[in-house]
């Protein structure tokens, strides 16, 4: 169907409390990148992870027609800005590289996120119609954007100015993702990003296991995939409900603490919740 162990010291004090999923706004965020996690390390992680899912009972829309659930997800908050904090919850580049917006302008950050964006593919699993400013920045030049929101509705015509930008109105679910990648109709990404958006909305746990699949076979070695926050619904569907659904991604996380070719781990980026980080570890090293 298409077409076509770096951590940066602000200077900032640490809270005293322990634990990696504490709230740290010191950047130790990719610390680990391409440095293989012992077996020690991810069983650690994968219990951080375990409590730091949560629970939230805001419907989906799903079940209702198509045209509803549209109009249902255009008025949820869905054009939240990249670098600047314009609606509850944080910025782009806080939730997602724990960057917060009053460091957002140090040179610091703009090196870094310069190594994290210029020339990377990025996708959006659920990215409505948000980080204008990026798409419009003339500072980073990401390669490419895609952005899958099924329920797209009215997105902004001007905000790829600056960026090659595409969307399509799948589901972060959907197999032509992973397929896409995988048979080359689609390039594979360096980073993907997910914002208040998926696992949140999806509602079956084949779901969430597909989601999850789209992001292991469609990441590039290197590539980084960034959820936040970490919620799933308590609503009561025929087939699940919040354990079955929290069950599917902690079986995902099992699989994955076996793979040494993925790192993942969990930080508490912002007040308000946690931000879940795969990456795909490079072969050679
Ligand atoms: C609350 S908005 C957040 C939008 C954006 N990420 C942000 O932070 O501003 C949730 C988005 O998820 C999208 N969405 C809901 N279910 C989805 C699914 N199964 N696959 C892809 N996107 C989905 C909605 O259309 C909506 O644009």
């Amino acid at each position: 169907m298409f077409k076509e162990s770096q951590s940066i010291d602000t200077g900032r004090q640490a809270p005293e409390t322990g634990g990696a999923s504490q709230y740290n706004p010191v950047f130790k965020f990719e610390e680990f990148e391409n440095k293989r996690l012992s077996q020690k390390d991810k069983e650690l992680i994968y219990t951080e992870i375990d409590s730091a899912v949560q629970m939230t009972g805001k419907a989906t829309a799903d079940g209702r027609e198509i045209f509803e659930q549209v109009d249902y997800y255009n008025k949820t908050t869905h054009d939240r800005n990249f670098f600047t904090n314009n609606r509850n919850g944080g910025s782009v580049a806080e939730m997602l590289f724990n960057l917060p917006e009053y460091l957002i302008n140090s040179k610091e950050c703009k090196k870094y996120l310069a190594e994290k964006l210029n020339n990377k593919v990025i996708y959006l699993f659920g990215g409505g119609d948000s980080i204008h400013d990026l798409l419009t920045s003339k500072e980073f030049e990401p390669e490419l954007f895609i952005n899958f929101d099924k329920y797209l509705k009215d997105e902004d015509k001007n905000k790829s100015v600056n960026s090659k930008y595409h969307s399509y109105p799948v589901s972060a679910s959907d197999p032509s993702i992973r397929n896409g990648a995988i048979n080359g109709t689609l390039p594979k990404a360096d980073e993907i990003w997910a914002t208040y958006s998926v696992p949140f909305y999806l509602d079956s746990s084949n779901d969430i296991k597909g989601f999850f699949s789209n992001i292991m076979l469609s990441l590039n070695e290197g590539g980084t995939a960034r959820i936040h926050p970490l919620t799933f619904q308590y609503k009561e569907t025929k087939t699940d409900n919040f354990l079955s659904r929290k069950k599917a991604f902690m079986d995902i996380m099992k699989e994955l603490m076996k793979d040494s070719n993925y790192n993942v781990k969990i930080i508490k980026t912002t007040k308000e919740g946690h931000t879940l980080i795969i990456q795909k570890l490079k072969t050679t090293i």
